[in-house]
């Protein structure tokens, strides 16, 4: 920041009414065009007597100009607004839900769909964005996992970085630059039972080893905003954690943006039992490091009387509104308040690079996970193809959880994905009944159609809005309605693709596995979804994701994932006592890093340049992969380790790298990592970094599971 810059901020505070510095600290959630009812409370009011700084979920030439119009006019101090969006997997354009796109594993895909919904999102006058969101969840009954980068804290920090270098600052002009706000810190992935908004009790050492270390991946690349989440960590609410606000992010971390409370959460600290009032609850947020009041009106109503009664210094209010102000300059709003805003919203077909990087994305993001007796692709496609379910003709639910300017009319939806690949093919459709309702007639109409077909590609899973915030569910599965549908169109005996659409892994019954031929897990996979799956189908993108999450086979295995710890009784079959379960396997249906394709990558010859490694050394590891199939492909290499012997109980794996390539068929390649001994550091009893000699075992492959890995060991010598 400019000593100018920084002269005008102490200049305006120094003017500022109380209520003028609250109004700062203000979001307000409004359209401001149509005004609603007149009265203190009405947005237009509160913009124009200074009472509001920001606003959320307003986009568009209209509502902006006006918006910022009042602001820049009519105010007394004539302080820009700032329009807030949750931009998370596109704005316009719908890129796959974040759950999905992490299934690529690709930083630079990662990196560039954020810069493209930063683009379109500033060109419809929105300035920050609520995303990323970096909550690691193992917990499939969590309607929110899809809105994270899987079960893995390295891969969200990874995600992290690049989402936060794409929106913020990979844009080349300074006015297509979109703020990102990380949240919900922290730990808001490991609510009790995966109930959305329910406690959370993590230990400390969850939260240094794998919930922190995205948010602070996130500071680190400079995000510009962080949100608390809703809930509490043991017991202290996140709202109101000084401890983890303001001494570990702040004075720690040296985070220097705002804090943006989530919608509603000050007033929530009544409820959940640490104040007694507003103001209280007010007290608590602006003492713990919260700048922004997102919805709840309580500082505005709290402040006031705490500064009263001596609760809260002025000192402590300015310290907030500085920081407002100063992200207001950041984003050029002092001299640009309208900051590249367009006259006409943008959409995926005014640039069809877009659309093209919307479908690049999607085919990167969808998951192949069976594929018996080489049944996909259809270079040669059925005569007859009967695309059935519910979610088989629905563009809309393609979109996933985060899509507010998404288009219905601008998503290809399956069914038409099917018709625009398969010209040569007669395609029949039946819906087989609603997503979460079934009805006899509706399925007997499915059979009919899948029994005159030559094979069925059905096409089950949930509507978007049983995933996503609030969308909690005991059932990953599809629902009870469309499994009954699936068991009926199993029992025609006619060859079956599943498609899976969703945000979170599904527990499947072992029939309906046995009964497809081939299993395709499309996820929500936004704009360009039905163009993106028919490219699998056809073999006209050889699949290439990978699974950043793990896929129960039941229920009451959850929490599962790959990076479990060992125990002291490691599962072994032949001995009883061994950590088990008597009714179930100890492992995933589907592990974190599996996705088939159509070519078989062969690994050979993993290698370290040196078996052992000191304090500040580093050490290459590398292996040949070849693709010894006939079509050319891309696929991602992984680097785990695991320390054998160490102070505190490790992970049976701990994943430290990862990279693609890309093998046309029969060619080979040396993939090498720069390993550095700092990353085979732990937090030892202390919690503080910890670095042992000894031997370290380097795992590289294609997935966690073991047969997909090869071995070689170092000797770490401090
Ligand atoms: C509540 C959600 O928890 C948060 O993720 C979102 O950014 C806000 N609402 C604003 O829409």
């Amino acid at each position: 920041m400019t000593t100018e810059i920084a002269r005008r901020i102490e200049s305006l505070i120094a003017q500022m009414t109380l209520s003028e510095k609250l109004g700062q600290l203000t979001m307000l959630a409004a359209s401001l065009v149509e005004t609603g009812p007149p009265g203190p409370h009405n947005p237009a009011t509160m913009v124009r007597e200074g009472r509001a700084g920001s606003i959320l979920n307003t986009w568009g030439a209209k509502e902006i100009r006006e918006a910022q119009r009042v602001a820049m006019e009519e105010t007394r101090l004539k302080i820009p607004l700032f329009f807030a969006v949750d931009v998370l997997h596109g704005h316009r354009t719908i890129y796959p839900i974040p759950l999905a796109e992490a299934c690529a594993f690709d930083r630079a895909l990662w990196q560039r769909t954020a810069q493209e919904a930063a683009e379109e999102a500033t060109r419809d006058g929105i300035q920050m964005t609520f995303a990323p969101m970096l909550d690691v969840s193992r917990d499939p009954r969590w309607g929110r996992i899809c809105e994270c980068a899987g079960e893995d804290g390295f891969i969200n920090a990874e995600y992290a970085k690049a989402k936060v270098i794409g929106f913020q600052n990979a844009p080349a002009q300074p006015e297509r630059r979109l703020a990102a706000v990380a949240k919900h810190f922290v730990a808001y992935g490991a609510v009790n039972a995966g109930r959305d908004y329910a406690e959370v009790d993590v230990s400390q050492r969850a939260l240094e080893e794998i919930y922190l270390p995205p948010f602070q991946a996130a500071v680190e690349a400079g995000v510009l905003g962080i949100m608390p989440s809703f809930t509490d960590v043991a017991g202290v609410a996140m709202t109101a954690h000084k401890p983890l606000l303001d001494d570990l992010l702040r004075q720690q971390w040296g985070f220097e943006g705002v804090i943006i409370s989530d919608y509603n959460a000050i007033a929530e600290l009544i409820p959940h039992g640490v104040a007694a009032d507003l103001t209280e609850a007010a007290t608590l947020a602006l003492k713990a490091g919260v700048d922004i009041d997102m919805m709840a009106g309580a500082y505005e109503q709290g402040l006031p009387v705490a500064l009263e009664r001596g609760a809260v210094s002025m000192d402590e209010i300015d310290r907030a509104v500085r920081r407002v102000l100063k992200l207001k300059f950041a984003l050029g709003l002092f001299d640009n308040p309208l900051r590249g805003l367009e006259d006409i919203s943008p959409t995926p077909d005014s640039d069809p690079s877009r659309r093209a990087s919307a479908r690049d994305a999607a085919r990167r993001s969808i998951v192949l996970l069976e594929n018996r007796d080489q049944f996909l692709p259809w270079t040669k496609a059925p005569q007859n193809i009967a695309v059935v379910g519910p979610l088989a003709d629905a563009p809309s639910e393609l979109m996933g959880a985060w899509c507010m300017a998404g288009e219905i009319d601008e998503t290809v939806g399956i069914l038409s994905g099917m018709r625009t690949a398969f010209t040569g093919s007669t395609i029949t459709h039946a819906a087989g009944g609603d997503i979460e309702t079934g009805d006899a007639q509706a399925i007997a109409e499915a059979v009919h159609v899948t029994q005159a077909a030559d094979a069925v590609v059905l096409c089950i899973g949930e509507s978007r809005h049983i995933s996503g915030e609030a969308a909690s569910r005991t059932k990953p599965a599809p629902p009870d309605s469309q499994l009954e549908l699936a068991r009926a169109i199993v029992a025609t005996g006619k060859p079956l693709l599943l498609i899976l659409v969703g945000g979170r892994p599904f527990v499947l019954p072992q029939w309906l596995i046995d009964g497809s031929q081939a299993i395709i897990a499309a996820w929500f996979p936004g704009t360009e979804a039905g163009n993106a799956i028919a490219d699998i189908i056809k073999g006209a993108w050889n699949p290439s994701a990978r699974l950043a999450i793990s896929w129960p086979v039941e229920v009451g295995q959850i929490p599962i994932y790959y990076s479990l710890r060992t125990t002291g009784r490691p599962n072994d079959p032949k001995n009883g006592f061994s950590t088990c379960f008597l009714d179930a396997p100890i492992t995933p249906r589907w592990s974190f890093g599996e996705g088939l394709s159509y070519t078989r990558y062969d690994l050979s010859d993993a290698q370290v340049s040196a078996t052992t490694i000191e304090r500040d050394g580093a050490l290459d590891v590398s292996i040949d992969i070849t693709n010894a199939g006939k079509m050319d492909g891309e696929t991602t290499i992984f680097l785990f380790i695991r320390d054998p012997v160490a102070q505190v109980t490790r992970p049976a794996l701990e994943l430290k790298d990862f990279q693609n390539v890309a093998l046309a068929a029969g060619a080979r390649q040396r993939v090498a990592f720069k390993l550095h001994a700092s990353q085979l550091a732990y937090p030892g009893m202390d919690l503080a970094p910890r670095l042992d000699s000894g031997r370290i075992e380097i795992h590289v492959g294609t997935s966690s599971r073991p047969c997909d890995l090869k071995r070689v060991d170092i000797e770490v010598r401090v």
